[in-house]
């Protein structure tokens, strides 16, 4: 078995802001299927601790870091046998709502001091300082705010191999240097080979700097955070470490995401009950307020609205084709005020046909993959992304722009009549992203074809157990042999 302490700021089914929740949620759980004794990190947050009361949690041990006082609760993963070390200290636990901050616009002003102290806790528990007898072979940090633990754990002696997941690079945890002054790790790291960037210090590259390993989640992903255009300013470093940094393919929870088995779905439905996914369309237009048009294609987006995401191709596509009368259009999401607004501008234009629902909402997410008949990921780049996969499985066949993980796993059905599950547009255009969208449209006329397309993506295996077999044997075991 492998010690392999999985560090993380957020884990699904517990707290989740974006695809990190969904990872941190179930590859842990993949990994001990895969002969890894993992123990999941997560900061106690006032969410997180309320869901495990329920479960049952109890307190482990107590310890200080550079004098703050921890308290370690006991838990698991729920629906899981998965161990989960809740790290409470006011910083998390006094601190409800979004994790990261204070409101959507505006982050914790003390968040270096937060993951700071969140790091300098996960290193005591690697390194079996807790007194819970339990010592780390494998350090598996992920993002910016597990940063610095990778470089905390390399000033130790005997230390466990440190691994570091980049998920998405544009959040690099950048601080002043007041508070970099404040979190006591001495000068010789404000360095640009070390924690400075840009005069700022950046947490990240306390994972890029020093982890043994990086993975980032997609080979396509890899590649292109070593360029100028995707690196943000880090590709130099990470090409410098390319012989040690692997991509890996994100997995799903092919648990909760089932259209067999979804809670959350008018109808449920498979492969071979495909008709029947036409009642989650009806369903969902009804609630959403859309016209019950069942043969009107119904386009689905759920995520983060940021520049990232490609909002800004949609706001340029949409108002033609919505006026056209030949689609409609049902958005999920929370982000950016501006992004929000026109949103919202746009579906007063065109009730019935759009329907923009701003927040947040698992359930609902579930019920746009089953009920919409595809779905739209324009990203600007994307290391994995996950709601394409979801929309596979849901037989939402997916029209993405050629980056990232959406690059790896979206076959263009103009291309590849056999394999093709998605359509695939080449630049980050408005005019690119609309031909493909057209290409899409005029599939979704031929009724065989279509459902040829729908049941290419359902068909494949997109569970965590080949990334987690692909982790343990690419990273975690040279690491440990060398
Ligand atoms: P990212 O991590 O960049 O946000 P991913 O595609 O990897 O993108 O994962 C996003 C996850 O968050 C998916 O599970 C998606 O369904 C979920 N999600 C994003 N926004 C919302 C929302 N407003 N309501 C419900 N789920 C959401
Ligand atoms: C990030 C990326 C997304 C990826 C997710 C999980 O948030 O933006 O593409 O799927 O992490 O790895």
């Amino acid at each position: 078995m492998i010690k392999t302490l999985f560090v993380s700021s957020e884990a699904h089914p517990l707290i989740k802001t974006g695809g990190l929740g969904d990872v941190a949620g179930s590859l842990p759980r993949a990994l001990a299927r895969a002969n890894c004794d993992v123990r999941l990190v997560l900061p106690a947050y006032p969410d997180v601790l309320e869901k495990s009361r329920i479960t049952g949690m109890k307190a482990i041990s107590e310890f200080t870091v550079l004098g703050e006082p921890v308290t370690l609760w006991q838990t698991r993963l729920p629906g899981t046998r998965v161990l989960v070390w809740l790290v409470d200290h006011p910083y998390f636990s006094a601190r409800p709502g979004n994790p990261y901050c204070a409101s959507p616009n505006q982050d914790w002003p003390d968040n270096h001091l937060r993951f700071m102290l969140f790091c300098r806790a996960a290193c005591e528990l690697a390194m079996d300082r807790a007194g819970l007898n339990w010592r780390a072979d494998i350090v598996h940090a992920n993002d910016w705010q597990t940063g610095p633990l990778p470089l905390l754990l390399n000033e130790e002696k005997n230390r466990p191999g440190t691994v570091f997941t980049i998920h998405n690079l544009t959040y690099r945890g950048l601080f002043t240097w007041d508070a970099f002054d404040q979190l006591k790790l001495g000068n010789d790291y404000w360095h640009f080979e070390k924690l400075e960037f840009f005069d700022y210090a950046a947490f990240i590259k306390g994972g890029l700097v020093y982890a043994d390993y990086l993975t980032t989640v997609s080979p396509s992903y890899a590649l292109e955070m070593q360029q100028p255009e995707h690196g943000w300013g880090l590709d130099g470093l990470l090409r410098s470490r390319s012989d040690r940094l692997v991509g890996i393919l994100n997995g799903i929870n092919t648990d909760e995401w089932n259209p067999g088995t979804d809670q959350s779905l008018a109808q449920r439905y498979n492969r071979n009950t495909l008709k029947r996914k036409a009642v989650n369309k009806a369903a969902l237009q009804e609630a959403l307020g859309l016209k019950v048009e069942p043969h009107v294609p119904l386009l689905g987006f759920i995520g983060r609205l940021v520049e990232q995401k490609g909002i800004d191709l949609l706001l340029q596509v949409l108002p033609g084709l919505l006026k056209s009368g030949r689609i409609q259009f049902a958005l999920l999401g929370s982000g950016m005020s501006h992004y929000e607004a026109s949103l919202t501008e746009l579906a007063r234009s065109y009730p019935g046909r759009l329907s923009v629902t701003l927040g947040y909402s698992e359930e609902l997410s579930h019920q746009i993959e089953a009920g919409a008949d595809l779905f739209l990921m324009p990203s600007m780049f994307e290391p994995c992304g996950l709601n394409q996969l979801y929309s596979l499985r849901y037989g939402t066949p997916p029209v993405v722009h050629n980056v990232g993980g959406l690059k790896d796993t979206i076959i263009d059905a103009d291309a590849n009549e056999e394999e093709g599950n998605g359509f695939v547009f080449p630049d980050a255009t408005a005019a690119s992203f609309l031909s493909a969208l057209e290409r899409a449209l005029a599939a979704y006329t031929d009724g065989d074809r279509w459902r040829k397309i729908q049941l290419a993506g359902m068909k494949a295996d997109y569970s965590w157990d080949a990334s987690a077999e692909a982790y343990r044997d690419q990273v975690y075991r040279p690491l440990l042999e060398a």
